[in-house]
């Protein structure tokens, strides 16, 4: 029988697999051997109840089209779990993944959702040393440049959408490509037609507070993706 319990541990069970058959690229292994650590039993799932906001219900059913065959088996446990997920937008006026009160721009506020997989806290599975999210974004938002002190990968399962590490220019990155991003190293993502999915995991300082950090580009930017 289909539950939470099921579908949710299945999902993250696929994304694990994922990971260690990435094993060799940057940033990987400490996610793998946090997950390792974990008791990934269904009877460990917590019960969080199924939640869409409804400003990103479409977008948020088509995402899983733009997943490709190289991860179909994330796109079915995906599919799977799609009725039990418990998404959340991050307002940026309340204390929690960013400062309260950040400037994370209009189409941020609109385009976000997070559905906490594990963490310490409103999330299926509980771990003191790991936060593993589903990330999602509206196409045509911009996640403007921000730090944070805890290292971080992204494991994305769409694209191809754009990214600014650090001083480089904007680079894109393809659907199964993964980001390393060091200890409070700035990082922004731009999203083009393909909406956004990556399954975004916290590896240490998991009380980091997320800070933004100021570009004079951000409304061209934004200007920029929704003229295209
Ligand atoms: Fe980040």
């Amino acid at each position: 029988m289909r539950s939470a319990k099921v579908t949710v541990t299945a999902l993250i069970r696929v994304i694990y697999d994922a990971l260690q058959s990435r094993e060799q690229l940057e940033g990987v292994q400490q996610t793998i051997s946090r997950l390792s650590a974990l008791n990934l039993d269904g009877e460990k799932c917590l019960p969080l109840p199924p939640e869409t906001p409804l400003h990103c219900q479409s977008e948020l059913k088509a995402v899983v089209d733009h997943i490709p065959a190289s991860l179909k088996t994330i796109a079915d446990a995906f599919s799977a779990a799609a009725p039990y997920l418990n998404w959340n937008a991050e307002t940026g006026s309340r204390a929690g993944y960013y400062e309260a009160g950040a400037d994370v721009g209009q189409s941020f506020l609109d385009g976000n959702l997070v559905c906490r997989l594990v963490g310490p806290g409103d999330s299926f599975f509980f771990s003191e040393d790991l936060f593993l999210s589903l990330f999602f974004l509206k196409p045509r938002t911009l996640y403007r440049d921000h730090t944070h002190q805890a290292s971080e990968m992204y494991f994305n399962l769409t694209g191809p959408s754009g990214f600014r590490l650090g001083d480089e220019g904007w680079v894109d990155y393809p659907a199964d490509s993964v980001i390393w991003n060091p200890p409070s190293r700035s990082h922004a993502t731009r999203v083009y037609e393909t909406p956004f999915l990556s399954a975004v995991s916290w590896v240490s300082d998991l009380d980091s507070v997320c800070r933004v950090a100021p570009r004079d580009d951000w409304q061209e930017l934004e200007a920029q993706l929704q003229r295209n």
